[in-house]
């Protein structure tokens, strides 16, 4: 075990399904009432904004002003014209409704606004920020994947050379997170089992990467569970709440575990794959895995064994041999992979998902400079990830 460690969440959780009309309580306890709403154009489209919106209306608090024009790949500017918009109009804090691009996007707005800025890039390091002021922000994800309503981290790319920067502080950290299963009711099978499949690899790699700790653990083998108990049937029927919700609470809880333990390689050649192949995260996640865990298996055997009976339950683990268990969880997460392609289509291969052998020693290069890579069980160098990624084609 790591031999110092710590833990933080201090997001406030709202959970459950009346928990839309509890965003106008919230915004009172803080002293606000002129929300700026953050969303995209398919999520003010399809209505969802707009279910958020009316179950603050029903509590008495109307939004100061509306900005829908984030897109999937958000950047820096984006960030700026937002928190020069927020100004303008008067606002005193925020609400975002969306998935990661929209999280994020708002994580960066609070992050000026608290700091008193014009531009996030100035922002950028970790040396400069002293005590900001408050603003009142509240996260509704869309999604069940990304975990970003509890983590102190926002991605955001710099347009001026295409790099993902991060930005680690606290006053990106949401103060409330709704986790209501209205939010994802309308979320497409795919996009259902491929989120899915990247808060389980939040959760996989938080448990046994080398900063792993017994809190980080707890909540990501409570993830592990309800993912691999629900994420089939949340697939196959996106009407079905109660496993909406566990897929929810799920990813939330995959993202507190990594937020305070840290991911590995899966993330660090998926990162790679979609900075030089444009592969979505969450595809990604649900091909490498796997493949991944193959490759940990000589340096975690122990840790993947333990992870067992999250995944398949406990009688069905404690009926595999004591030195099989390691093996079955990953022959677990190749079932489980399998299936989700069965109901849904998505790829399970490299090849399925568009990416030409050629790019391969760019990924390689890519990953191996990923910090992500640095907390993985077993180190890995550019010819090592290129076998990862020829077992994965
Ligand atoms: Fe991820």
């Amino acid at each position: 075990m790591v031999p110092y460690f710590e833990f933080q969440n201090a997001v406030k959780l709202l959970c459950g399904e009346l928990s839309l009309e509890r965003i106008a309580i919230e915004l009172e306890l803080m002293g606000a009432s002129k929300p700026l709403m953050l969303s995209d154009a398919v999520l003010a489209k399809i209505g969802t904004l707009e279910t958020v919106v009316k179950a603050m209306a029903a509590e008495g608090v109307q939004p100061a002003a509306t900005f829908t024009d984030i897109p999937v790949d958000s950047s820096l500017a984006v960030v700026d014209k937002i928190a020069a918009y927020y100004r303008e109009q008067g606002c005193d804090s925020i609400v975002a409704v969306g998935g990661g691009s929209v999280i994020d996007t708002a994580k960066g707005v609070r992050l000026v606004l608290s700091q008193n800025k014009e531009d996030i890039l100035s922002l950028s390091g970790l040396d400069n920020l002293v005590r900001g002021k408050h603003v009142p922000f509240i996260v509704v994800p869309t999604t069940a994947g990304t975990g970003s309503e509890c983590t102190g981290v926002a991605v955001i790319r710099n347009d001026a050379n295409g790099v993902k920067m991060e930005f680690l502080s606290p006053y990106v950290e949401p103060d409330a997170a709704v986790i209501d299963p209205r939010m994802t009711a309308g979320l497409p099978p795919k996009a259902t089992a491929t989120t899915g499949m990247d808060a389980l690899v939040h959760a996989i790699e938080a448990c046994t990467c080398q900063q792993a700790n017994p809190l980080s653990t707890a909540y990501g083998t409570a993830a592990i569970r309800a993912i691999a108990e629900n994420v089939e049937e949340a697939t196959r029927n996106g009407s079905n709440k109660k496993a909406r919700f566990a897929m929810a609470l799920a990813s939330t809880m995959a993202g507190i575990s990594f937020s305070n333990s840290m991911v590995g390689a899966v993330h660090a050649i998926g990162h790679a794959l979609g900075g030089v192949c444009h592969v979505p995260h969450a595809v990604a996640m649900t091909i490498l895995l796997p493949h991944v865990m193959r490759y940990n298996l000589s340096h975690c055997g122990a840790a993947y064994a333990e992870l067992l009976p999250w995944l398949v339950g406990v009688d069905a683990a404690m009926a595999t041999p004591a030195d099989k268990r390691a093996e079955a969880a990953i022959d677990a997460v190749v079932a489980l992979g399998r299936s989700l392609n069965e109901i849904c289509g998505i790829p399970l291969t490299l090849k399925d998902a568009g990416v030409s052998t050629e790019a391969f020693a760019k990924v390689a290069e890519v990953a191996v400079n990923d910090g992500a890579l640095i907390v993985n069980p077993r180190a890995a160098d550019e010819a090592q990830v290129i076998e990862i990624l020829n077992a994965a084609f």
